[in-house]
């Protein structure tokens, strides 16, 4: 089994990432450590304590930061809904959260797991640049780590050149890539420009409502059917663009996307341009590539993967 942590800010795409990461067989959960993004770090925590008791996940459950490095913390009600879940109504947990802090519970899976632990970064980076600061060998500590992060030639979806994880908390993105820089592999960054090809479409929920009997399936379709609202409003029609399941697919099956080595830093300075990642694909900069940059995915087969990985792993999870 492969030991993963994630790190997310459920959020609606950040709920079927952790649906889909549940059904895996091949994968044993090592944590969930939860960041404030889409919504504050409160509902972010109890959306994850749900989904955890709902998919029978074992593992724990960190509450990670609150607030980002530096920045003010901005929140996106108006894509993932007021509690992170779009419509869905939810009971509280009855599952509780691990004592210990986002941060400290990427170092110590990392400690546990040396040299095997994939980490899944589905939120603003806050948490990994704290763990770094406990555990500056962290890079050589993970086997791999896959990020969903950032906008390289595209028009952003929070500013015009910016992406929402890495535009909450630009400085733990900066931080986290320069760090990571030394990592045997460098990490697999998932921008705009690759996951905005994963659409989904009113038939992909009614395949969705049909996978398997199980109470997650209802979540996620109000949870959805909020997405969807959202994207209509924006001028995209009646779908949604869906990231997080891409990077954990894309993570566990490679073949769903190709990378390219790409030197990225992230602007911290522009007035209008702040959390930007630029990528250097001339090798002007003359530094080494820094990111496997996630390219072109097969869309149609990712989706069917996810569609086909919960029907097969949902029933077990009853
Ligand atoms: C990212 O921002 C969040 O709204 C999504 O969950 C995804 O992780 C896309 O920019
Ligand atoms: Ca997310």
């Amino acid at each position: 089994t492969i030991p993963l942590l994630v790190d997310c800010d459920t959020g609606i795409d950040d709920a079927l990432a952790l649906t889909y990461l549940a059904c895996r067989e091949d994968v044993e959960l090592a944590g969930i450590v939860s960041t404030a993004g889409n919504v504050d770090v409160d509902a972010v925590t109890r959306n994850n304590l749900i989904l955890a008791e709902m998919l029978r996940i074992p593992a724990p459950v960190a509450r990670g930061s609150a607030a980002p490095l530096v920045a003010e913390l901005m929140t996106a009600d108006d894509t993932h809904g007021p509690q992170g879940l779009g419509h869905a109504v939810t009971a509280d947990p009855s599952r509780r959260e691990d004592p210990r802090s986002g941060a400290r519970l990427w170092v110590d899976a990392a400690r546990e797991h040396p040299g095997e632990l994939v980490g899944l970064v589905l939120g603003p980076h806050t948490n990994l640049a704290l763990a770094l600061e406990i555990e500056p060998e962290l890079p050589r500590l993970l086997r791999r780590l896959h990020i969903m992060g950032g906008a390289i030639n595209h028009r952003g979806n929070t500013a015009p050149t910016t992406e929402w994880n890495v535009a909450v908390d630009p400085d733990a993105a900066q931080r986290t890539l320069a760090a990571f820089s030394a990592a045997e592999r460098p990490p697999v960054l998932a921008p705009l420009d690759a996951t905005e090809s994963v659409e989904f479409h009113q038939d992909t929920l009614d395949a969705l409502a049909g996978t398997a009997d199980h109470p997650v399936i209802p979540l996620l379709l109000e949870a959805f059917r909020w997405y969807f609202e959202f994207h209509r409003a924006d001028g995209f029609g009646w779908m949604a663009h869906v990231h997080d399941p891409l990077v954990a697919a894309h993570a566990l099956e490679p073949q769903l996307a190709r990378t390219v080595p790409l030197a990225v830093d992230v602007e911290l300075a522009g007035t209008l341009t702040r959390g930007q990642t630029v990528g250097d694909r001339l090798g002007r900069w003359g530094r080494p590539p820094n990111v496997a940059l996630m390219e072109d995915p097969d869309a149609p087969a990712v989706i069917a993967h996810l569609l086909e990985t919960l029907r097969e792993g949902l029933p077990r999870l009853r």
